[in-house]
This record gives structure tokens, sequence and C-alpha cells, in this order.
């Protein structure tokens, strides 16, 4: 049984009030988080960043990979996701922020750059402007030689923003790749993984 496919009632409450910002209707399965850590490669990586934890579903895999002089901080816009998150990690630094900010929030933890974005936003239902904006503030935190993972969803590949997205990418990054389908993600999913 795929156990994200049981009902999420926070997920469905928030999607059905947010359904663009949202964009779930259930958190990751532990097969794509597993993907989405595999990709990153963090076991040399400093300073982590994940975009859009939701309720930590991704965040407890990443934690596992950290060695122990990693730094990690998350940013979450949803308030009701973010004091979710804090109950179930209550040591994580989290940003209760948009990721636009993400250059004002690493200043706050002292990061000149970090090694890896690990990302759950839902890039394929931003407009443009937004996709952008939020790309070109990732670089001004994103060291050179460092990574940006992030997953989308196979039925959302036919919305004009994943096609945008997946042509923007390659001008951000010197390498971009897309994994194999996870199926056993609700719905089925799979993993863009972009070096800087
Ligand atoms: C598709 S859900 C993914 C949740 C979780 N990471 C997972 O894998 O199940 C997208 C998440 O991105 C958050 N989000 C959307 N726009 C954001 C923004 N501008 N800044 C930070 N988080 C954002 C949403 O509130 C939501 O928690």
């Amino acid at each position: 049984m795929l156990k994200s496919a049981a009902v999420d009632w926070a997920h469905l409450a928030e999607f059905i009030q947010k359904p663009l910002a949202t964009a779930c209707i259930a958190p990751s399965s532990p097969h794509l988080a597993r993907m989405m850590v595999e990709h990153a490669g963090l076991a040399d990586a400093d300073t982590v960043l994940e975009y859009g934890p939701g309720t930590g579903v991704l965040t407890g895999h990443i934690l596992r990979e950290l060695g122990p002089q990693s730094k990690f901080a998350a940013i979450e816009i949803n308030p009701r996701f973010a004091a979710m998150f804090q109950a179930a990690f209550p040591y994580v630094p989290l940003f209760q922020d948009s990721v636009e900010n993400v250059r004002a929030i690493c200043d706050s933890m002292e990061f000149a750059t970090v090694d890896r974005v690990i990302s759950g936003l839902p890039w394929a239902f931003f407009p443009e402007s937004r996709q952008i904006t939020f790309l070109d503030e990732m670089m001004r935190v994103l060291r050179p030689g460092g990574r940006f993972v992030t997953f989308g969803y196979l039925q959302s590949l036919a919305l004009p923003g994943a096609r945008r997205l997946a042509a923007l990418l390659p001008t951000y990054f010197t390498t971009v790749s897309r994994s194999p389908i996870v199926w056993m993600n609700f719905p089925p999913a799979f993993v863009h993984s972009c070096r800087r």
C-alpha cells in the first residue's frame, strides 16, 4: 500500500483553500523522498536549504543524510504547514516566509552561500515571472558547483508552467537531468536534478 496515498487532511484542506500554492493533496512518498535525497548528494554538503517543506515529509530523509558539520534551514510560506513542521522538528530553523527572500534568510543564518537547494515548490503552477524571480534569487545564494533538486508531477508535464520551467533550467544551470518516473508516489512524479 502506498503510504502517501492515504488521505492527508492537512494537505487536502490547504489544497482546497490555496490550490496553486499548495499543489498537492498528499505529501511525497518515501520513494520520492529517497530519490530526491539521492540526487542531492548530501554527504559532502555543508549548507543545505529546503524550499516548501510542507509538514516535513522530505525533511526527515534530508536530516538523516546530513553530515555532522552540515547546516540546514527550511522556508515554508504556509502558516499551518509551518506550525506542523515546527512541532515535528522543533530544533530545525524554519522560516515562515517566501523563498524569494532567501538572500535575507541566509544572511540571518550567516550562510554566505549554500551547497544544495532541495525544493518541494509547485513550480509548474507558478507564472513565468515568479519562476524567474525564485531562480534569480536562488542564484544569489547557491554556490558555483552547488546543486538544485526539485520534483514535478507526471500529470503536470502538460502544463505550460512545467514546459517553461524545463526551458528555463538550462539557462541557469550547467547540467540539468530528469529522473525516471517514481510511480510509487501520488501522483507519480520525477526529479529535476541541476548543477550550477
Ligand atoms: C507540493 S507541496 C510539497 C510539500 C512537501 N515538501 C512534500 O514533498 O510533500 C508545495 C509546498 O510549497 C509551499 N510553497 C509554495 N509557495 C512557496 C513559497 N513562495 N515559499 C515557500 N514555500 C512555498 C507550499 O505551502 C507547500 O507546502
